[in-house]
Formats: C-alpha cells, sequence, structure tokens
C-alpha cells in the first residue's frame, strides 16, 4: 500500500528510505527532518502493533513525503522501491524492539532484525551498485541499533565503540546480529555504512509497553505501576530529539564503516524513573494520595540486565553533538505529551497493546 495525499515527486538521488518510520524514534526522524531539512522522505514501514499512522498525521499531506506500507523481509516490494524512488541514502529502523516480547516469542525478532536486516542490504547493495559514480560515492546505508548489544555493566565503566559484544536478550542479540552484517556488508562489498548505538530514548509517542509511557498511563488510570526486581537496574536515557539530531550528523558528517555510541550521560535507576513520573503527576494531576501508592514489585525481567552506560566522547569530539534536553526537562515535556494527546494514546491503549500485557503480565501483577 502507497500513500500520498498528492503525488511524490523527488529528483533520482535525493529521496531518504526510513525504514520504521511509523515506530517511536522512527516518526520522529520523519517529522524532524521534514520539518528542518528539505529532505524528501519515503516511510517504509510494515505496520505492525508498534508502527502508528496517528505518529504521522501531521507530514501526511506533505509532497516531500510518501508512506510505503512494506515488510522489509519482502525481497520484490524492497527492490521496487529503490527502484522507483532512487534514495541518496536508507536510514534504518525497523525492528521488533521489546525486550519482554523477544523473551516470550523470539520467532518475529529472528525474522524482522536479521532475515529483514540482510533483506535490506542484499537490495540496497544490489541497487548501490548500479549507481553512477558520483552518487554510488555519496549513497549511505545508516543502521541504527542499540547499547544492548554491549551486555550488562557492574557499577563501574562505560560502552564505547570497542567494547566487545556480549547481547542477552533474544532482541539484543538479533541486534547484535544485524549490526554484525552490516559491518560485513561493508567490510565484504564495501556498502558505505554507518552504525550508531544508542541508549534508552523516551519521549512522545513511545508506545505504552516500554517503562516511561507505560508508568505514565497506569498512573493516570489509577493501575498498578510494575517494577522488575528491586528497580535498581540503570539505563542511560536519552530524549528521542536529541537522538534524532545525532542521528542527522553521523548520516551527514559520519565516516563511512564507523560505529558512533548516542547516550545521554543520564543514569537513572528505574524506580527513580517511575518515582520523579509519580511526583510530576502529583503536581500536574493531583490525586488525595500520591501516584507512588500504585507502584508494585514484581517479578524479574529473566536475564535483566544490570545497568546500561554510554561512553559518547567519539561523536561529541568527531561532531560536536550535545544533548539539548535534561531528563528532568524532558520527563516533563513527556509527561504533559501524554496528558495533551489523549487521542493517540486511546487508539494505542485500547488495541492490542492491552491485550498482551494483560496476558502475559498479569500473574507479575499479584507478585
Ligand atoms: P518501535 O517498536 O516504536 O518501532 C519499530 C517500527 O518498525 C514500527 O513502526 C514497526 O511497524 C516497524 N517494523 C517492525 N518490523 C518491520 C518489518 N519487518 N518491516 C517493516 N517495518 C517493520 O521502535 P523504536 O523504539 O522506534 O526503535 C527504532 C529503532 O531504534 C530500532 O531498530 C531499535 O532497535 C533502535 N533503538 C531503539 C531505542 C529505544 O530506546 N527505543 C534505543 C536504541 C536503539
Ligand atoms: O537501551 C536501549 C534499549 O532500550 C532499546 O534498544 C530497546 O528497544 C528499548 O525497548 C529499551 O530497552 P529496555 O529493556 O531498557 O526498555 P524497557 O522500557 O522495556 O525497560 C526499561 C527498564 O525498566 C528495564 O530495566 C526493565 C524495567 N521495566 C520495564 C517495564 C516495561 C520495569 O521495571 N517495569 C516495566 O513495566
Amino acid at each position: 500500500m502507497t500513500s500520498s495525499a498528492v503525488p511524490f515527486a523527488s529528483p533520482p538521488g535525493t529521496a531518504l528510505i526510513v525504514t520504521g518510520g511509523a515506530g517511536f524514534i522512527g516518526s520522529c526522524v520523519v517529522r524532524r527532518w521534514l520539518e528542518i531539512t528539505d529532505d524528501p522522505i519515503v516511510c517504509v514501514d510494515r505496520l505492525s502493533y508498534a508502527g502508528n499512522l496517528g505518529s504521522l498525521s501531521q507530514v501526511a499531506g506533505l509532497p516531500r513525503f510518501v508512506f510505503e506500507q512494506a515488510d522489509i523481509c519482502d525481497a520484490e516490494a524492497m527492490t521496487r522501491i529503490f527502484r522507483q524512488y532512487q534514495p541518496r541514502a536508507v536510514v534504518h529502523l525497523a525492528a521488533e524492539t521489546h525486550v519482554d516480547r523477544s523473551i516470550h516469542a523470539p520467532g518475529e525478532f529472528i525474522r524482522s532484525n536479521l532475515t529483514g536486516t540482510y533483506t535490506l542490504l542484499e537490495m540496497a547493495r544490489a541497487y548501490w551498485q548500479e549507481l553512477p559514480l558520483e552518487r554510488c560515492e555519496r549513497f549511505r546505508f545508516h543502521h541504527v541499533s542499540t547499547d544492548e548489544v554491549y551486555g550488562s555493566l557492574g557499577k563501574e565503566g562505560y560502552f564505547t565503540e570497542s567494547t566487545p559484544y556480549a547481547p542477552n536478550s533474544p532482541y539484543s542479540a538479533s541486534k547484535a546480529g544485524s549490526d554484525h552484517l552490516v559491518r560485513t556488508w561493508h567490510h565484504t562489498f564495501g556498502l558505505p555504512v554507518v552504525v550508531t548505538n544508542c541508549s534508552n530514548n523516551y519521549g512522545p509517542y513511545q508506545f505504552p509497553e516500554k517503562l516511561i509511557p507505560l508508568t505514565i498511563l497506569n498512573a493516570l488510570a489509577g493501575l498498578p505501576i510494575p517494577v522488575y526486581g528491586s528497580g535498581e537496574n540503570i539505563r542511560d536515557w536519552l530524549y528521542v530529539e536529541d537522538h534524532v539530531d545525532a542521528l542527522r550528523l553521523v548520516l551527514e558528517r559520519g565516516r563511512t564503516g564507523e560505529t558512533y555510541n548516542i547516550g545521554g550521560r543520564s543514569e537513572q535507576s528505574n524506580i527513580s524513573v517511575v518515582r520523579q513520573i509519580c511526583a510530576i503527576l502529583d503536581q500536574l494531576r493531583p490525586q488525595q494520595t500520591p501516584h507512588a501508592r500504585l507502584i508494585r514489585f514484581v517479578d524479574d525481567r529473566p536475564g535483566h540486565d544490570q545497568r546500561y552506560a554510554i561512553d559518547c566522547s567519539k561523536i561529541e569530539q568527531d561532531l560536536g553533538w550535545r544533548p539539548q534536553e535534561s531528563f528532568d526537562s524532558g520527563l516533563r515535556k513527556t509527561v504533559q505529551w501524554y496528558l495533551d494527546n489523549g487521542d493517540w494514546v486511546n487508539a494505542v491503549s485500547s488495541g492490542e497493546h492491552r491485550n498482551w500485557v494483560n496476558q502475559n503480565y498479569a500473574h507479575r501483577l499479584s507478585a
């Protein structure tokens, strides 16, 4: 399915293909880059439970935007899309992304994250090899990945670009495998790739299976807020727009064949994140008792990584990137966004998400 309100026209070698552009980070890429650049953008997304055209409604009518509902594992569709739109780059975000789901049902993670990335790489290579020299040299395949490929840290230390891979969940293993495929397509075939590995993102339009939106929406609904294990696991949080600005810098100025780590220098324990959200809601939506009364410590996630922390000095020094948002300011903006966007929230909360959470986590909440 192709959808565009007006005919999409872009000269060959100008468009960006953004895979996963109807997801949380991908839709921010699409909205932000259409706003601040002249790039034509082709959004390729299969619209899984996490893909949402409601996250793209503000760009739907723009002539520089087109949406293609397609699966990245579909070689025929990918071939057609490369031929039709003649992109100057692919920004590859399409993936299954939720660690808990990967524990319950790993198969889709292997299919989309490994077979999908392989298919996209092969179709990109076939397209790139036929390009005239100048466009061939400018072409980029930007693979968007995660810090989870590096495994788990103890109390000390940071992930750098040379930290050995040690993924612990089916999700992170599938992302690690996709990173290796991308690196190999550069090393063996010369495909001009860049890879980024980022820490935990948060912000508007995030699907409410992830910690921050789940906490906000459960607290608002008066439902239990599940905290896995002791709540002392640590994540390094980055506001999604800061990530998207970093992706832009790497796409335009990153060296091919290189990896750049992206992080917020903002380590927080899970219980601290949850308590901060409850405190913000106590101010914005006061109730007779504090929202923190809803916190429940539940069974831990199997294989739960203890701590993630990114050393992002390479992207800071080489490309001059700095996050703009502090965790406090970003979290307040995020909570306010969920309060202000009831239609988006109701559309996702009434669907498959609630069913899945109920089926798989009901037992945890009674722990
Ligand atoms: P998301 O789950 O919100 O969105 C993923 C999107 O990919 C959805 O729109 C989905 O429909 C699409 N998709 C999935 N499988 C597909 C397939 N086979 N073909 C076409 N489309 C498909 O994910 P997100 O949080 O926006 O993450 C985007 C990317 O960034 C992922 O590659 C993820 O690994 C990476 N990443 C995420 C974070 C984070 O904190 N969210 C951090 C670092 C890296
Ligand atoms: O680090 C980057 C990764 O961050 C991305 O690659 C993933 O796609 C993204 O989902 C995210 O993974 P996490 O597993 O860290 O995110 P999640 O929001 O699921 O969990 C954050 C932490 O909170 C984690 O330690 C588990 C915990 N948690 C999560 C949920 C959903 C809870 O305690 N309770 C919950 O209900």
